[in-house]
């Protein structure tokens, strides 16, 4: 469903992905891992346009989308979830919704009731402004704004960031809800033994490259990710 080929991203004089290749097959889940500065925000930002592959190729649906603009990825099938959530604070819930919805001409209700099935208190506090919702709240919100333009490939990074451990595990309960729904899912995690528990294959980042790839639970076993992504007392 989408490939990436040896793609090259700079900011300025800054190398931040040295020729990333990876692919993501349709209806998996897919997850990037890496330590903090690896690229994998870099990558997710390139795969909504927001930077443009010095070199290299991406291909989405069997279509080249390499030099796309950002602003035509509405209504291509991508939808990001971008790292720190960044809803809309001075906007109510149903509003924000309403804006992930942006540039659809059909009617979109059932869409906003689906988001509400999957996440019943957006639809309790769907008057309330963004920014007065929990940390939970707003990563709930900001995934149902994602969904609202139907994507087929949701990019969702650090969904985690922040969150309770009771409310981490809902919304990774949901990304799989959500692939099982038809979506097809890349998450950048720092949280590794979650995202591999849910995930079917990942992808290790090290300074802007991928250092290695394999089945999720093969990595859950692989030393290499134990070592350094799940430290001790990992089951
Ligand atoms: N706007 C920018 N200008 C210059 N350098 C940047 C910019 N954004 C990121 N970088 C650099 O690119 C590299 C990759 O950053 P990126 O944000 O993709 O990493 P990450 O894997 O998402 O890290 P984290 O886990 O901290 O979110 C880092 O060295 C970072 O300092
Ligand atoms: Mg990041």
């Amino acid at each position: 469903m989408l490939k990436v080929e040896s793609a090259v991203v700079r900011y300025g004089q800054i190398t931040a992905l040295h020729g990333v290749s990876f692919e993501v097959g349709q209806g998996e889940i897919v997850t990037l891992l890496g330590a903090n500065g690896a690229g994998k925000t870099t990558t997710l930002r390139m795969l909504s346009g927001l930077h443009t592959p010095a070199s290299g190729v991406i291909s989405f649906e069997g279509r080249d989308i390499t030099k796309i603009p950002a602003h035509q990825f509405a209504n291509m099938g991508i939808s990001h979830v971008p790292e720190g959530r960044r809803i809309f604070s001075v906007m109510s819930v149903e509003e924000n919704l309403d804006m992930g919805a942006f540039g659809r001409k059909d009617k979109y209700d059932d869409d906003m009731e689906r988001v509400y099935t999957m996440f019943p208190i957006l639809k309790e506090r769907r008057k309330q402004m963004g920014g007065n919702l929990s940390g939970g709240e707003q990563q709930m919100l900001a995934i149902g704004r994602a969904l609202m333009s139907r994507p087929r490939l949701l990019l969702l990074d650090e969904p985690s960031m922040g969150l309770a451990p009771m409310i981490i595990d809902q919304i990774f309960r949901i990304i799989g809800e959500i692939r099982d729904s038809g979506t097809t899912v890349l998450v950048v995690e720092q949280n590794a033994a979650q995202a591999l528990r849910l995930a079917d294959r990942g992808y290790v980042m090290e300074n802007g490259r991928i250092a290695f790839t394999d089945q999720a639970s093969a990595l859950l076993d692989d030393p290499r990710v134990r070592a350094v992504y799940l430290g001790e007392g990992i089951d």
